[in-house]
């Protein structure tokens, strides 16, 4: 089962395509995640990206690209793969056509998770992650049980750099520029669905499984 998670920041993709991984058996692939491990590793990669991740733009379409031939080659991806945040650009989407076609897979489902602009502002300021897992948690909307501790893994909860307000908005123009094109490039295949970002988590999870089967 190879899926896409699309969506503005904040709709839920990382959220919604942590609790498919683990329903499913298959990772999720986050470029966000990936980027901000090597940014804190101090990688090449990590040293290229962590301007263009602060100021909320993107980070160039090689790199990412690379990021995820390697990743989707690796063992743990054989019995499928949530793609979280990739592709991003119409460059990306048709750079991964082409890596698809080379490795005789496709794409089952891709599935654009909509949501208001005042709800991702919102969510997305009061987001905290786990530092150690990964975890999402939100100020109002999912608090953990001992603030600042992740309820999986006993781990911190930290803040984005990038989850502050001025480079929220410009993440959405981003998205609006540069991604909301991508949609074009998969509404026309049989694979693509909408989802309502705006309804209550276990909802939104409900009717993604009710999709993927
Ligand atoms: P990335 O990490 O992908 O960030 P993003 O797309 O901006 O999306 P988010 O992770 O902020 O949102 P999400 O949809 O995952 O929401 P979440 O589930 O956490 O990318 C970061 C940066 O990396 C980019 O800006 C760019 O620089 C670079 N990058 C990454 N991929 C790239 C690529 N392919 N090309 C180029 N550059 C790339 O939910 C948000 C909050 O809302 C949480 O607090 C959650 O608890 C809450 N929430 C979730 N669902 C609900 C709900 N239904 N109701 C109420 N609250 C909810
Ligand atoms: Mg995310």
């Amino acid at each position: 089962m190879n899926l896409i998670f699309m969506g503005p920041p904040g709709a839920g993709k990382g959220t919604q395509a942590r609790q498919i991984a683990e329903k499913y058996g298959i990772p999720q692939l986050s470029t966000g995640d990936m980027l901000r491990a090597a940014v804190k590793a101090g990688t090449e990669i990590g040293k290229k990206a962590k301007a263009a991740m602060e100021s909320g733009g993107l980070v160039t379409d090689d790199i990412v690209v690379g990021i995820i031939a390697d990743r989707i080659a690796e063992p743990d991806c054989k019995k499928g793969f949530i793609l979280d945040g990739f592709p991003r650009t119409v460059a990306q989407a048709k750079a991964l056509d082409s890596m698809l076609k080379e490795r005789a897979l496709k794409i089952d489902h891709v599935i654009d998770i909509t949501c208001d602009t005042e709800a991702l502002v919102s969510r997305i300021t009061g987001r905290s992650t786990c530092a150690k897992c990964g975890e999402g948690y939100h100020k109002e909307h999912k608090k953990p049980a001992k603030e600042g501790v992740c309820d999986k893994c006993g781990g911190a909860l930290t803040t984005r750099a990038d989850d502050n307000e001025e480079t929220v908005r410009n993440r959405l123009t981003v998205y609006d520029q540069q991604t909301a094109p991508v949609i074009g490039h998969y509404r026309h295949a049989g694979a693509f669905k909408t989802v309502d970002g705006m309804q209550e988590m276990n909802t939104v999870f409900k009717t993604l499984c009710s999709i993927i089967g």
